[in-house]
C-alpha cells in the first residue's frame, strides 16, 4: 500500500444524510483508494454505487458503511434508556438484532452502538441513549446489544459489527452540559465506567469510538493510557477506534494541540485508528512521518487493525449487499410485532392508586389530552436511523385501535411540550369534563433529550405542570402517561395524580404497546434504570453511593443531607409496580461462609398475590460492609424477570461469584477481599428482604 492508500484508510467521511448517498468527492477519493469508510450513506443501491467505486481502485479494499442504528433502523425500538426499564437483556438482544437485520439488507454493516456510558446526571441528555445509571445492569445490557448486533459471526447478512461507545466516561460531563469536561478518579473509571465497556469487548465489540471529552485532563481522543494502556495492553482488544465525529479536530479547542498537525499526532500515537469527518491524519500524516512525530509501524498498525475488522466483517468476499433483500426486510410485520412487545415491556408504573388502571375497553367516553398523545415523530424518540415519521403509531392512534367505534373519543392537545401557549387549555378541560375518564399526555418533545439537549430543570416543560393542574381540578378520574429521555422531577404529579404510566419514547409501535398496557392486555412490569430525583438541586444522585463518614440521622445536624428536601429519591432505582402485587419470602442462602475465590446461591420464593397473571422483576443487592477502598450502601448484582400467575409461587435463584463480589482496590486490580456482606432480595433498590454471609 502506499502511503496515500494506508491514510485513506484511516479516513472517515459523512455522506448526505437526507439522500443517503455518497457525495461527488467521496466517490472519487474512494475510486484513488484514499477513502475507506464513510458514515450515513445507506440503502442498497447508495451503498452498492459506492462500493463499486471502491472496488474500481488500484487494490479493491471494500468500502466500510457506518451508521447510527441506535434503537432501530426503520423499525424503531424504544430508546435505550426505556429498553433498560425492561430489565429483559433478551428483549435488547431482540432489538438489536432485528436492527441488525434491517441494517445489514440496507448495505450498513457498522453500527454506532451500543452507546454503553454509565450516566448518573439525568440533565445531560444523553442518559437517553444509555443504560441508566447501575454499572451491573449496564454490563448486562451491553453484552446482550452487542450479541445482538453482531451475533457469533457478524460477516453474516442479517449482523452488523458494532461500537461500544463512547470511550470514555463522556457520561460524567460536569454540571450534565453535553460535552463537558469530566474528571473522574482511576478507580471510579475500573469500578463504574469501565466495566459496560469490557464487557463490550468481552462479547466480541470489534470497534470502540473515542468520546468528546476531556479526561483527566487528557481529552480522551488524545488519552494513550485509555485508548492504548487500558484497552489494547490490558484488555486485549484487537479491533479498532474510530474518533468521534471530528474530535481530532476538538483536540485544538481543548487546547492540548497547538495546530492541526499535533492533533492528529496526539491522536493517531494515543491509539485512535480512523478519523471521523475532520482530515488532520490525511492532511498532516506525511509531514508528520518525515518529522519524526509518527512512526510508520504506528500507521501500518492502524491500518492492519481496520482491514482486520474488514475482512472479519466479510467485506472482501461479499462487498456487494443484495438489492433485493431491502424492502422486505425493513418495517416486516415480525418487527413491528417484536417493537410492540419490548415498547410495552419498557412501560412503568409509577403509581396507580385505587388501581385506577387497567382502564376497562367498554368505557362510553374518554378523553385524550396532550400534544404528545399525537405526535409520531416524537414517538420515534432522539436517534430513529432510518425511521419514517408515518410508520409510527401515536397513542391516539393507538388507543383507536384498541378501542374501535365503540367509545367515544375526545381529543385535545391542550398545549405542545413546550407548553408556552395555554390558550387551549379550556377545551382540554372541557373534553375532560365531558368524558368518564382521561388519559393525560405530558412529559418532552423527543428533541429535548439526545445529543447536545441537556436541561438545567427537569419539571415537566412550559405550562404542563398547570394542564395537568387543571384537569386534576375536574375532579373527574385521569391517568398521566409519561414522555421523556431522562428522568424528570415530578413531584406534584407523583403526590396527586391518580396514576403515572412512564412511557419513556417507545419507537414505531409506541401508541399500540401503550395501548396494551393501558387496557391492561399486558400488565406492566419496567423497573427504572435510573433514580428519580425530586429536585435538580439533589443530582448527582443515585442509589449505590458511599455511605460517607457522616451518614443522614433524622434530627442530627451534622450529618450528611440537605436542610431543605429530603435525601431520598422520587423513585428509586429498580422501582415499577405492577396491576398484581407480588410477595418475597423465605430468603436461604446456600452457605453463610464462603471463600475468595467460592460461591453462593441465593434464593427466595416470590409469589403473585393478586389476582391477574404479571411478571415481577426480582433483584439481588450486596453490600461489601467494609473494604479497602470504600464501597457503596447497595449494588444490585443479580436481576431476573419471573413471569407468574395470579396466586402462583415461584422460588428464584441467584448466584454470586467472586466476579460479583470483587472489586477494583486502589492499585485497581480486581479483589474479593475477606469480610461480612449484606445481602438483599427485593422489588426495588429500596428495603427488600435481607440477610448476611461472610467471605474468609
Ligand atoms: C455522536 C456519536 C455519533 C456520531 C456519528 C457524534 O456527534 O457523539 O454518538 O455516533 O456523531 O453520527
Amino acid at each position: 500500500m502506499t502511503l496515500a492508500e494506508k491514510l485513506g484508510q484511516l479516513q472517515q467521511l459523512d455522506g448526505d444524510f437526507p439522500t443517503g448517498a455518497g457525495r461527488p468527492e467521496q466517490f472519487e477519493m474512494v475510486r484513488k483508494g484514499t477513502l475507506g469508510s464513510t458514515l450515513n450513506v445507506r440503502g442498497a443501491k447508495n451503498v452498492n454505487e459506492l462500493q463499486r467505486a471502491a472496488l474500481a481502485s488500484r487494490l479493491k479494499i471494500p468500502h466500510l458503511f457506518a451508521f447510527d442504528v441506535i434503537h432501530g433502523y426503520r423499525t424503531i425500538f424504544p430508546v435505550p434508556l426505556g429498553e433498560a426499564a425492561s430489565f429483559d437483556p433478551k428483549a435488547a438482544e431482540l432489538s438489536a438484532y432485528i436492527a441488525a437485520k434491517e441494517s445489514r439488507s440496507a448495505g450498513v454493516a457498522w453500527t454506532f452502538a451500543p452507546m454503553v456510558d454509565i450516566a448518573r446526571d439525568p440533565r445531560w441528555g444523553r442518559i437517553v441513549e444509555g443504560a441508566g445509571e447501575d454499572t451491573f445492569l449496564g454490563v448486562e445490557f451491553a453484552k446482550a446489544r452487542v450479541r445482538g448486533f453482531q451475533g457469533t459471526d457478524y460477516s453474516q447478512p442479517d449482523r452488523v459489527l458494532a461500537c461500544a461507545k463512547h470511550w470514555v466516561a463522556y457520561g460524567a460531563a460536569q454540571g450534565g452540559r453535553d460535552y463537558n469536561t469530566t474528571d473522574i478518579s482511576e478507580n471510579t473509571l475500573y469500578n463504574v465506567y469501565f466495566p459496560p465497556f469490557k464487557a463490550a469487548a468481552d462479547a466480541g465489540a470489534d470497534t470502540f469510538m473515542s468520546s468528546f471529552n476531556d479526561l483527566n485532563g487528557v481529552p480522551a481522543t488524545a488519552n494513550r493510557w485509555v485508548m492504548t494502556d487500558v484497552l489494547r495492553k490490558e484488555w486485549k482488544f484487537d479491533g479498532f477506534v474510530v474518533s468521534d465525529y471530528t474530535a481530532v479536530m476538538e483536540l485544538l479547542n481543548h487546547g492540548i494541540a497547538k495546530d492541526e498537525s499535533d492533533a492528529a499526532q496526539l491522536a493517531l500515537n494515543a491509539g485512535v485508528d480512523m478519523e471521523m469527518v475532520s482530515r488532520f491524519y490525511n492532511t498532516h500524516g506525511e509531514q508528520l512521518l518525515k518529522d519524526r512525530k509518527l512512526t510508520a509501524a504506528t500507521i501500518d498498525e492502524a491500518v492492519r487493525r481496520i482491514l482486520r475488522v474488514k475482512y472479519r466483517l466479510g467485506l472482501f468476499d461479499k462487498p456487494y449487499t443484495d438489492e433485493s433483500l431491502e424492502a422486505k426486510t425493513l418495517l416486516a410485520p415480525e418487527h413491528r410485532k417484536a417493537a410492540r412487545e419490548i415498547a410495552a415491556k419498557s412501560f412503568v408504573l409509577l403509581k396507580n392508586d385505587r388501581q385506577t388502571l387497567p382502564l376497562r375497553k367498554n368505557i362510553d367516553e374518554l378523553a385524550i389530552i396532550g400534544g404528545l398523545a399525537d405526535s409520531k415523530e416524537d414517538v420515534l424518540g432522539s436517534w430513529n436511523g432510518d425511521g419514517k415519521v408515518a410508520d409510527a403509531v401515536t397513542l391516539l392512534e393507538g388507543v383507536r385501535n384498541k378501542l374501535g367505534n365503540n367509545t367515544k373519543i375526545r381529543y385535545a392537545k391542550g398545549c405542545d411540550a413546550k407548553c408556552e401557549d395555554t390558550s387551549e387549555f379550556n377545551k382540554a378541560v372541557d373534553a375532560a369534563k365531558d368524558s368518564d375518564f382521561t388519559i393525560l399526555v405530558v412529559g418532552e418533545s423527543a428533541a429535548m433529550s439526545g445529543e447536545a439537549a441537556s436541561r438545567s430543570n427537569l419539571d415537566l416543560p412550559g405550562r404542563q405542570l398547570d394542564l395537568v393542574k387543571a384537569i386534576h381540578a375536574t375532579g373527574k378520574p385521569y391517568a398521566v402517561v409519561l414522555m421523556n429521555g431522562r428522568p424528570l422531577t415530578i413531584n406534584w404529579v407523583a403526590e396527586n395524580s391518580p396514576a403515572i404510566l412512564e412511557t419513556w419514547f417507545a419507537g414505531t409501535e409506541a401508541g399500540n404497546a401503550i395501548a396494551d398496557v393501558l387496557f391492561g392486555d399486558v400488565n406492566p412490569s419496567g423497573k427504572l434504570p435510573v433514580t428519580f430525583p425530586r429536585s435538580i438541586g439533589q443530582i448527582p444522585i443515585f442509589y449505590n453511593m458511599m455511605n460517607t463518614g457522616r451518614p443522614f440521622k433524622e434530627a442530627e445536624k451534622y450529618t450528611s443531607k440537605y436542610l431543605d428536601i429530603p435525601n431520598t429519591p422520587l423513585y428509586p432505582f429498580g422501582y415499577g409496580l405492577s396491576y398484581t402485587n407480588f410477595q418475597l419470602s423465605n430468603v436461604r442462602l446456600s452457605s453463610k461462609q464462603i471463600a475468595p475465590t467460592g460461591s453462593l446461591t441465593v434464593s427466595v420464593d416470590v409469589q403473585n398475590t393478586g389476582s391477574r397473571d404479571g411478571t415481577e422483576v426480582v433483584q439481588l443487592y450486596i453490600r461489601d460492609l467494609v473494604g479497602s477502598v470504600t464501597r457503596p450502601v447497595k449494588e444490585l448484582k443479580g436481576f431476573e424477570r419471573v413471569a407468574l400467575r395470579a396466586g402462583e409461587k415461584r422460588t428464584v435463584t441467584f448466584t454470586l461469584k467472586p466476579e460479583q463480589l470483587g472489586f477494583y482496590n486502589a492499585a485497581n486490580k480486581f479483589v474479593v477481599e475477606p469480610g461480612d456482606f449484606k445481602v438483599w432480595v427485593s422489588q426495588s433498590s429500596d428495603g427488600g428482604l435481607e440477610d448476611n454471609f461472610t467471605v474468609r
